[in-house]
């Protein structure tokens, strides 16, 4: 690109001030601020500027949603799901998609969330805890459920270095799709694009929504197609207890002819940090915790017990043609008010104390209203969801460790093992097998 193509296009979407230092840049810093210019899209920013302007997604009420009606599995139930599941899986038809993009600020962990060392005894990665759940559906049932892993661009070159360390965790490598999601500029209240420095726009990552335009700018969904997928199970890099791939979810979205299936756990706290599912009128949406009205939060259902009883882990399965169809479409774009080093408006750096600056974020669960069918299914916390958020107290390394070696401990004394109460120890799921929960 040209600096008068970039000029061209920067004022396209009211953007030229990105280029006010152009004159002090020496021939390198030109090059990367117009690589970086090549990569905007000014319809992108345009949207940016009127989500901005009407403070995008998240300035919806949440009055008056309605819970949704979730199917709660019985022994009989959950052996009909499993067997449907076990089919997809025995014909290969199953992928894992994770999103590991996220900064993982609040874990204060200077690396990728998924390179955290987590085991109790080996302080392996997490990266290692999912990944040998892949190999033990691969040993169980025959063919390789293929996994394609979303990074980001602050992150991609160490998720790589670590699955490379060490040695794909046991995968095929050819099973390990990565591929790397978008990024956005950060924008001031006007609706200027915020620069970092002198010869760079300071951008963010696209949120976990943004996995949908990465798989396909990328070609991973065009691969997911070729190697005949039809299940696309959705996670989080932060929970080492999901169950990836699990056959009797899988099963469960194929019976109910859903789009988009998603498991949900009962909350033990009624202000518990997890989104929870809505019906407005026909429409579903994802109330996030932030969202929810206290009246909300502690409405009774006529049992006693809450009316929004189940939040999302963010545990989904996807058809594959609804994400084909869906990467087409525009997503919803949420702001996020923070602060954002910058260049302020006499040329200096600026390290702001309170926030000066929006990032833009998508969300997977504004696929929700696009789905022909939305089905939940309800699961024990115990058994699949104990997210790694925060460095000490809650959804800590600490909680983790503790829930993994709990559900671990379940399985082997149903497998007949004798235990002490003390022992710290660990399961690889590639050599025991896959655990569910009951
Ligand atoms: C999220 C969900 C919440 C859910 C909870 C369960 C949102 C807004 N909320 O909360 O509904 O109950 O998890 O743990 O998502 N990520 C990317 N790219 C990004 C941003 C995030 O790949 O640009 C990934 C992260 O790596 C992580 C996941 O998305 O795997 C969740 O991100 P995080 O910021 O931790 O979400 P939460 O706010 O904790």
């Amino acid at each position: 690109m040209t600096c008068d193509a970039a000029r061209r296009l920067l004022a396209s979407c009211g953007q030229e001030h990105v280029l006010k230092y152009w004159g002090s840049l020496d021939s390198v810093g030109r090059k990367a601020l117009l690589k970086q210019v090549s990569a905007i899209s000014a319809g992108d920013t345009l949207r940016c500027m009127k989500a901005l302007s009407t403070k995008g997604a998240s300035a919806v009420s949440t009055a008056g949603g309605r819970a949704p009606k979730v199917a709660v599995p019985t022994k009989a139930l959950k052996a009909k799901w499993t067997a449907a599941g076990e089919r997809e899986l025995r014909a290969g038809r199953v992928a894992a998609l994770l999103v590991a993009g996220g900064q993982g600020s609040r874990l204060g962990y200077d690396g990728p969330k998924g390179a955290y060392p987590i085991g109790p005894v080996t302080g392996r990665p997490l990266f290692w805890y999912h990944a040998r759940k892949i190999l033990a559906k691969k040993l169980q049932y025959g063919k390789s459920v293929p996994w394609y892993v979303m990074t980001s661009e602050a992150n991609d070159a160490d998720t790589k270095r670590c699955f490379r360390e060490n040695g794909y965790f046991g995968l095929d490598r050819r099973d390990v799709v990565f591929f790397t999601q978008g990024m956005w500029p950060c924008m001031d209240e006007e609706g200027r694009m915020l620069l970092k420095s002198k010869g760079e726009i300071a951008t963010s990552p696209d949120g976990h929504g943004g996995v949908l335009a990465a798989l396909s700018r990328s070609g991973a969904l065009a691969d997911m197609k070729r190697r005949g997928i039809r299940h696309v199970f959705f996670f989080q890099v932060d929970n080492p207890l999901v169950n990836i791939a699990d056959p009797a979810f899988i099963g469960f979205h194929l019976l109910e002819k859903s789009e988009y299936s998603l498991k949900l756990c009962a909350k033990t706290d009624p202000f518990e940090k997890v989104g929870v599912p809505m019906a407005f009128g026909k429409t579903w949406r994802m109330v996030e915790y932030s969202e929810m009205t206290k009246e909300d939060a502690l409405r009774k259902a006529k049992d006693g017990r809450l009316y929004h009883l189940y939040g999302s882990p963010a545990i989904h399965v996807f058809d594959r043609a609804f994400l084909e169809r869906e990467a087409r479409e525009d997503m919803p774009l949420h702001l996020a008010f923070k602060k954002i080093p910058c260049i302020g408006k006499d040329g200096k750096s600026v390290k702001p104390d309170s926030p000066n600056g929006y990032k833009f974020e998508k969300f997977i669960f504004d696929l929700m209203p696009k789905a022909r069918k939305c089905a939940f299914l309800a699961f024990d916390k115990a058994d699949e969801f104990s997210p790694l958020k925060n460095a000490t107290g809650d959804d800590s390394q600490e909680t983790c460790r503790r829930d993994m070696m709990a559900k671990w401990r379940r399985a082997l004394v149903r497998a007949g093992v004798e235990m002490r109460d003390d022992a710290v120890f660990e399961v690889d799921e590639a050599l025991f097998g896959p655990i569910s929960g009951e």
